[in-house]
């Protein structure tokens, strides 16, 4: 007999591994939709007028090719010693968190804690954030979190025009702060008529501005006292914000102690790497009475169905994009993961090990800036924290050669000085290489030397007083806490997250691997370009392949979120109407289904926003889009629209809709945020778009880490491709803006997109694509008898999600969509998007990496809740007392006397729910109102802990 070898690819990772389903469930699938083949569903969905005609061109490589040639390329970075400081400092992340979370699944592929009952563990996480950002920088609120340093500022700006009883229109900066802060606010003044005064604080006319803000230690070290200036504001009824850093604030006087109203910077020295740029969290405290301006998130404390402290997120609709064109920050997708590392750095050192943490650094600091000083050189500020300057003269070029060849990157400034930034990483050894580069040989002395911190600016308060940072820090109980909070969540490691518009996709964990190189995530965002060359072949090579897939011609990769792509694509818009004589066009058209960020992001672009209505069966109302964009004439900037659209169909059109938007000198703006319905079917810039965010953190595997990062990069068409953003530090002088505090945004995330494109190949991406589109159309296929699919395109099916809608049963048993999600929650389910695009309706999203099995136990979920809603309907089951109000049940629930009508088993155990793996949800239903009415955004005090343990 001869030997017939197998033909089964292993290695296949589209296939076997990204792709959920096998192609015998897919066969199955197939059937119950009524299709003969997966391309036939294809055709019949993705209206041929759009379809690209070639395919992808690049070959899939194995796991192990992938790993191989990223560290080939990763080895072309690299990694020295960074003393550049400027916002981005050297940090040692605690081994434990680095495994315990940053690769961990079960923290990083969480979703935002919309859910609060199955995300108690990462609200935990980001409370604790919040009080210690809220304790450091002495001010009693504070969010969790924003996208970076540069945009907090902006963010803190606007907010403090918002806030402000000041008339005035001017803000003012000080020339101390960072550069890429005084980019990025000036990107965001610009639009809004923001007039902002750059000088030094003692030049400030408080009466002239709305604003102020002062970095605190300021780019090259100083730290004065802002007290005066502080109170001149107040005198002007001016808000006064300062950009800080936390380690500094071990030491240093906190804002809320020095009168400030705001302040923001970022956690990234709180145990984050350095990553060339990101991500990282920012931060943002204020003034209570401020609170309700805030931008971003914030974690509350409320209480449950049984009374007992639940975590939710705190007046959710304060999120400022829910509140669309009346918005005043886009700010969605953030950088919880991040957050959550810096506070579990927090809660790992406690009050004592910061504080030895920030002495060491300034003693250090002290040392070396003493042993130059001895051998003869300037050192300015005389005050400073873990930052001064040299004075070098013509010796710049030559200290600086010398340090890189001691392996150490210090700052250039200017023509004759160098910048020198102290941190946890730096020890005797560094300090030397230092001096060596300088000329000096000698030995750091052991003995400590005398504080350079003014005795008026020192802190007197204390900090992180809270038990949570007084916990043994033992490795063993700090991975029992970890473990704790994380079991207490439901995130993709458990359950498929079937969330619309989200695409919660597989975050592979070969794509993983290399965030956590040294070689991606020990670079500084302003190392000089050849020691980050792995970095540009990687972003030449990932912009190209995203250039093939989406028909644009140029990307920038500095947003490091979607909306903030939204908003960098505008500009670009703008800026081009410009150059071309017609800056008048300020009208954006967009649908009424569209997402929030977007016109949130245009109002920040000065736009004025016209929403078109959407036609029964969900398409864009074309005669009213016709109608507004005549009226608006050569007003008419753009058009913002989402495709397939948020109703989940593909629009026939969508060709259309360009065309006369282009007809009225208009430029079209498609979000990409469903782009995974495309890839390889269909490219948007030639459908007629000139310009997309692509959300990798969605269509391209970066996991959503409960709540961020993500990347927005944005594709563009020829002719926008010189407005696009420009460096925020050093960028050429015609560049238009920054819009991220570093070039490349969240930059160390990038390898996650870069290895799934390569492991997937053209073709890979391309069956992904159609298997996005075959999973929702199962669902909507077994569902639609139970619940009704809201929309379906022209033959009947849907794109790569649909909307179910329960309001008709709902109404019938005084039941809402909210019970359904809570209900899932038995089951062991995230819930779908609930009530948007559409209230009361339900988007679902399985995206193609979920298996049969996984939809299928989903849809026995969904049906075993439409049975459960059937017998309230009868009156087999009241109407206030049933298995879906009651829902979620907790373990709580099950001990309790049961004076329910209808058995434990029923309430705790429904189809779909595993019956070993059980997921408990930690809390019962949480009270939002409650939470509302009694706003706490800090760890509870001590007492309900003692309370908690009776
Ligand atoms: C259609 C759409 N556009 C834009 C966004 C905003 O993206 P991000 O959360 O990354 O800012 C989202 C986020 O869910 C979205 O669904």
């Amino acid at each position: 007999m001869t030997y017939t070898p197998s033909t089964y690819n292993p290695y296949d990772f589209a296939n076997r591994r990204h792709i959920g389903p096998s192609p015998s469930e897919m066969e199955e699938m197939l059937a119950t939709i009524g299709v003969a083949s997966l391309d036939a569903l294809i055709d019949r969905t993705v209206p041929m007028s759009i379809r690209q005609m070639s395919p992808l061109t690049w070959e899939p490589k194995t796991e192990f090719e992938v790993l191989d040639h990223i560290r080939k390329v990763a080895g072309q970075n690299k990694v020295m010693t960074s003393l550049i400081g400027q916002g981005y400092y050297g940090t040692v992340t605690p081994p434990a968190i680095q495994r315990n979370i940053l690769e961990n699944p079960a923290w990083y592929t969480a979703y935002t804690p919309y859910q609060p009952e199955i995300a108690q563990g990462r609200l935990e996480a980001l409370l604790n954030f919040q009080t210690m950002v809220s304790d450091m920088t002495g001010l009693p609120v504070a969010n969790a979190s924003l996208l970076d340093e540069a945009t907090a500022c902006a963010e803190a700006m606007t907010m403090a025009q918002r806030v402000s009883k000041s008339k005035m229109t001017r803000f003012f900066v000080d020339e101390n702060c960072h550069a890429q802060n005084i980019a990025v606010m000036k990107t965001r003044a610009a639009p809004l008529g923001i007039e902002i005064i750059v000088g030094a604080p003692n030049e400030l006319d408080a009466a002239k501005v709305f604003g102020a803000i002062f970095q605190y230690p300021g780019t090259f070290g100083d730290i004065p006292d802002f007290s005066a200036q502080i109170s001149a504001l107040h005198e002007a009824k001016a808000v006064a914000i300062m950009a800080t850093d936390l380690l500094a604030l071990t030491m240093l006087k906190e804002p809320g102690a020095l009168g400030a109203d705001i302040a923001v910077g970022s956690a990234q020295r709180f145990g984050v790497p350095l990553g060339f740029g990101g991500p990282h969290a920012a931060f943002m405290s204020c003034r209570d009475d401020m609170k309700r301006s805030m931008p971003g998130r914030i974690v509350g404390v409320s209480v449950d169905s049984r009374g007992e402290r639940a975590y939710r997120l705190s007046l959710q609709t304060r999120e400022q994009h829910i509140r669309r064109e009346k918005a005043t920050s886009n700010v969605c997708t953030a950088q919880a993961l991040l957050a959550v590392m810096a506070s579990f750095y927090a809660v790992f050192h406690g009050p004592a090990g910061l504080r030895a943490i920030g002495e060491r650094v300034h003693f250090n600091a002290v040392r070396l800036a003493e042993g130059l000083r001895a051998d003869g050189f300037n050192i300015a500020p005389k005050a400073f924290f873990d930052t001064f300057t040299v004075e070098v003269g013509a010796m710049q070029g030559v200290i600086l050669r010398s340090a890189v060849a001691e392996g150490i990157n210090l700052r250039k400034i200017g023509k004759n000085r160098i910048g020198i930034s102290v941190d946890e990483t730096t020890d005797a050894q560094i300090i030397e290489k230092v001096w060596r580069a300088f000329g000096r040989d000698a030995e750091v002395p052991a003995a400590i030397p005398a504080v350079a911190v003014p005795s008026k600016l020192q802190r007197v308060s204390e900090y992180l007083t809270h038990p949570i940072f007084g916990m043994n820090r033992a490795e063993a109980e700090m991975m029992r806490y970890m473990r704790r909070l994380a079991d207490r969540d439901l995130a993709l490691d458990r359950t498929m997250i079937p969330l619309g518009s989200c695409t919660m996709k597989l975050n592979a964990a070969v794509e993983m691997m290399p965030i956590t190189w040294p070689e991606f995530n020990a670079l500084h965002p302003y190392a000089p370009a050849d020691q980050t060359e792995g970095y540009s072949q990687m972003i030449d090579d990932l912009s190209a392949k995203l250039c093939e897939i989406t028909g644009y011609d140029a990307m920038s990769m500095q947003p490091n979120s979607g909306a903030q792509g939204e908003y960098a694509g505008l500009l670009t818009i703008m800026a081009y109407h410009r150059a071309n004589g017609q800056g008048a066009r300020n009208i954006c058209l967009i649908p009424v289904s569209a997402h929030g960020t977007n016109p949130a992001s245009a109002q920040m672009c000065g736009m004025k926003v016209v929403v078109v209505k959407s036609a029964a069966n969900g398409d864009i109302d074309l005669d009213d889009f016709r109608t507004k964009a005549a009226a608006a004439g050569d007003r008419l900037a753009a058009c913002m629209i989402t495709y397939p659209s948020t109703h989940g169909v593909f629009e026939e059109s969508v060709r259309e809709v360009c065309q006369i938007t282009h007809d009225h000198g208009g430029q079209v703006y498609l979000d990409g945020a469903n782009l995974n319905a495309l890839v390889g079917l269909a490219k948007p810039g030639d459908i007629g778009s000139d310009v997309s965010h692509l959300n990798l953190h969605k269509t391209f595997c970066i996991p959503h880490g409960g709540g961020g990062p993500g990347m927005g990069p944005i594709g563009v068409k020829k002719h926008l491709a010189r407005f696009l953003p420009g460096a925020p530090v050093d960028g050429a002088p015609d560049a238009e803006g920054a819009v991220s505090a570093a070039t490349f945004g969240s930059a160390s995330i990038l390898p996650i997109s870069w290895a799934y494109c390569m492991l997937m190949g053209g073709e890979g991406l391309t069956q992904a694509t159609k298997v996005a589109i075959l999973n929702a159309n199962y669902i909507a296929a077994r569902l639609d008898g139970a619940f009704p699919v809201l929309f379906k395109g022209r033959e009947g099916f849907v794109a790569h999600e649909c909307i179910v809608d329960p309001r008709a049963i709902c109404e019938a048993t005084d039941t809402s969509v909210d019970d359904i999600a809570k209900r899932l929650i038995d089951s062991g389910f995230h819930a779908p998007t609930m009530s948007w695009p559409v209230a009361g309706t339900l988007m679902i999203e399985p995206t193609e990496s979920e298996p049969k099995a996984e939809l299928d136990r989903f849809c026995e979920a969904m049906l075993s809740i439409r049975a459960e809603l059937a017998q309230v309907e009868t009156g087999e089951m009241p109407k206030d007392n049933n298995p879906l109000v009651n829902a979620p049940h907790t373990v709580g629930d099950l001990v309790a006397d049961w004076d329910r009508p209808y058995s434990r088993e029923q309430g705790c155990f429904p189809p779909g729910a595993f019956k070993v793996d059980k997921y408990w949800p930690p809390v019962g239903r949480v009270d939002n109102a409650y939470g509302d009415r009694n706003l706490v955004c800090s760890c509870p005090p001590v007492e309900s802990y003692i309370e908690a343990a009776e």
